[in-house]
């Protein structure tokens, strides 16, 4: 594995190296997870391991939007997270596989005939399968004794605090029990129990979850036990692991056991004698579905016989006893009012449909996410239309398709606005995107409490005391609206005080903080602003190459011009490039960033970079002119190359000039340059000059 250390740190990413550092760390953790938990070999140490962790969380929480579905921070069935201690299965916790219809179903129950040579019909259990997270509890005679998640299936994470506080776990087993066995079942929470939480938390102004699975699982997985037992949590419990004794002969004998101990098993679990039954019990239990208190994706079916079952044991991590018939996605059919845009916060605009409420599979649904411009348009979803909505799993909810001929008579294709919605700035789709962003940067107050945070972030402006509940707050008080208001929370010291959670010392403390922080170098000036792309590396080329805050800002202006020499002398700086150029142009063509910048600038002392490449450079604070058509090198380039070493470059000749570059076909500035007695080079001396 390559040395940590020779990464940029987390806080310095810009979003697109995010991303790809994203990938590169889920490649990297699922292999180390296949070395320590499949082959038992582990390449690296464990603390290697945490703190490949420990980049990836960072990053994420830096950059929410980035977060893969294949991130290692929520991956199912990955090694267990720290903070919890692991616990090792007995009897591994294994996955099924999926059935989609009659025919998978059809297919399951041949291959197990042909795997038993049989051919007559086989005894089903079938159950729901709920929608939550599968859980082992160990019970030593008779006595709850550990508890785990499934985690990758070996080894779990201990939970059994947590599980202790969940009414449906009994503490000790009614009636006869081995004197060691394995159960497992499926933690979760009831529908109305989630809504309920939900409130609750918004109320409290903290996490809501996106569906009852998250939520159970979240609270199952608490640090602090007092949480997780505020939690509605329910168990229904379905599946053995190791036992010390042979407990029933059949699953379903199995299931009355579990019920005799005191465990709660789904009430619909039902047997069925062949195979012929299985289609009606699916059609059955889909129709309950919606009804039905809790989410289930499917229908679990079991061959009934314990003895056949362990004959034809498992392919990979699945059984071959037994397999899941999921439902199709529920959808259903409604009209869209109108397609709204999200601003999200790096001014990425969102379009949302916004629905005529309706139930889909038991969820009221009310909107539904549009993706992005070419998805509307591919679809061409229009206001008014009569769409079908689908809600598949825990995914946002989407519109699938629309319903021509229900379509209004006016009806026009949707326009994609070319504004922010929320502050007016002009919108901007680089070829080869799909995403239109919101050029308002400092002033789209959809973007200003996140670019706050930014703002005042350790790499950023580094103010201790302003975290982000605190930047919320102030921004919702009204004392905090731009970066410039920052500066002025010194003079509300008195009534930050006498706020909930302050006091004279930590108000005191957050103004010289922040007075603190009025000198503040350029490139952390420049960083700070969270322009996209712009992180602290880019940030430090920027200071180095232009040296101090006026002269970046005036070439910025310059360079909004398009095709302005300015414009392509940006874009030749090495490690810039055309793409950072213009989200640099972009944010300074909005002459409202422009205002906001200068605001802030006032009240600052910036001071100059260093220019270390160009220190012992032989044209380091030199006035530079060039003239006539360069053959090596084109003018921007000559220009960013000449100033990355520390000189000026100037378009006319006067007696401040150092030195002119003289191209072919020179005019009258060569001219000049000889009559005021400057120094002249050649195109190839010049080069010969620079190395
Ligand atoms: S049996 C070897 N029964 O589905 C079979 N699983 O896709 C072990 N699940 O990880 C599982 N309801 O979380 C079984 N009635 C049920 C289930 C059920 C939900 C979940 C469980 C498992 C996943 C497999």
């Amino acid at each position: 594995m390559p040395e940590l250390e020779s990464f940029p740190p987390a806080e310095t990413l810009a979003e697109p190296e995010a991303a790809e550092e994203l990938a590169r760390l889920a490649r990297e953790i699922a292999r180390h997870d296949v070395a320590y938990h499949t082959h038992d070999a582990p390449e690296i140490a464990d603390a290697e391991y945490d703190a490949l962790r420990r980049r990836n969380a960072a990053i994420e929480a830096r950059f929410p939007g980035l977060i893969r579905v294949d991130s290692p921070s929520s991956r199912v069935g990955g090694a267990a997270e720290s903070g919890f201690a692991k616990i090792r299965h007995r009897a591994p916790m294994l996955s099924l596989d999926n059935a989609f219809d009659a025919a998978d179903f059809a297919d399951f129950c041949a291959k197990a005939k042909r795997f038993l040579g049989r051919i007559e019909p086989l005894t089903f259990v079938a159950e729901p399968k709920i929608d939550g997270l599968s859980i082992s509890l160990t019970y030593e005679h008779g006595h709850f004794v550990r508890g785990a998640t499934r985690g990758d299936g070996t080894e779990g994470e201990d939970v059994t605090a947590n599980l202790r506080t969940v009414k449906s776990v009994p503490g000790t087993l009614t009636g006869d029990a081995p004197a060691f066995i394995e159960i497992r079942g499926e933690v979760f929470m009831t529908k109305a129990d989630f809504l309920a939480l939900n409130q609750a938390q918004a109320g409290a102004g903290a996490k809501v979850f996106a569906n009852p699975r998250n939520a159970a699982a979240g609270s199952l997985r608490q640090l602090d036990v007092k949480v997780t037992a505020a939690r509605p949590l329910s168990l229904f419990a379905y599946a053995q692991g190791e036992s010390s004794e042979p407990v029933a002969a059949t699953h379903w004998d199995y299931l009355q056991r579990l019920k005799a101990w005191g465990f709660d098993v789904n009430p619909l679990s039902r047997r069925l004698d062949s195979e012929a039954g299985v289609e009606s019990f699916q059609t059955e239990i889909g129709l309950a579905r919606s009804g039905l208190g809790y989410d289930i994706d499917g229908v679990v079916y079991k061959i009934d016989d314990l003895a056949l079952q362990h004959r034809l044991g498992f392919v990979g991590r699945a059984p071959r006893w037994a397999i899941a018939w999921k439902f199709p996605a529920e959808q259903a059919t409604t009209v869209l009012r109108e397609i709204r845009i999200q601003v999200g916060r790096t001014g990425a605009l969102t379009p949302v449909a916004e629905l005529e409420p309706v139930n889909v599979g038991g969820v009221l649904v009310s909107r539904a996410t549009l993706h992005n411009e070419d998805e509307i348009a591919r679809k061409d979803i229009r206001a008014g239309d009569t769409v079908i909505v689908q809600r598949a799993g825990d995914v946002i909810p989407q519109i699938v398709s629309v319903l021509a001929d229900r379509r209004p008579e006016r009806s026009a294709p949707y326009v994609f606005p070319s504004a922010c919605p929320a502050c007016g700035s002009h919108a901007v789709r680089p070829p080869g995107e799909v995403v239109k962003r919101c050029t308002g940067g400092l002033i789209c107050p959809a973007q200003r409490v996140e670019r706050l945070v930014h703002f005042v972030s350790r790499p950023a402006f580094d103010i201790d005391g302003l975290g982000d509940k605190t930047i919320q707050e102030f921004f919702r008080e009204g004392w905090l609206h731009s970066p410039a208001d920052v500066f002025r929370l010194p003079e509300r010291e008195a009534e930050i005080a006498m706020r909930e959670g302050w006091g004279k010392l930590s108000a005191r403390n957050l103004s010289a903080a922040i007075a603190l922080r009025r000198t503040i170098p350029l490139e952390r000036f420049i960083y700070a602003l969270g322009i996209r792309r712009i992180g602290s590396t880019n940030a430090r080329l920027l200071a180095r190459h232009y040296g101090n805050f006026s002269e970046w800002r005036a070439r910025m202006l310059d360079a909004t011009q398009l095709g302005s020499d300015e414009r392509l002398a940006l874009g030749s700086i090495a490690g810039i490039g055309p793409t950072i150029a213009e989200e640099l142009t972009d944010f300074f063509g909005e002459a409202r960033n422009v205002a906001a910048l200068d605001e802030l600038a006032a009240g600052l002392n910036i001071t100059d970079a260093s220019r270390s490449e160009s220190a012992d450079s032989p044209i380091a604070g030199k006035t530079v002119v060039f003239t006539g058509t360069l053959q090596t090198l084109s003018r921007p380039e000559a220009k960013a190359r000449a100033e990355t070493l520390g000189a000026k470059v100037t378009d006319s000749v006067s007696k401040k000039t150092d030195i002119v570059v003289v191209g072919a076909d020179a005019g009258s500035k060569a001219r000049k340059a000889a009559e005021l007695g400057v120094q002249t080079m050649t195109e190839a001396e010049w080069i010969e000059l620079l190395g």
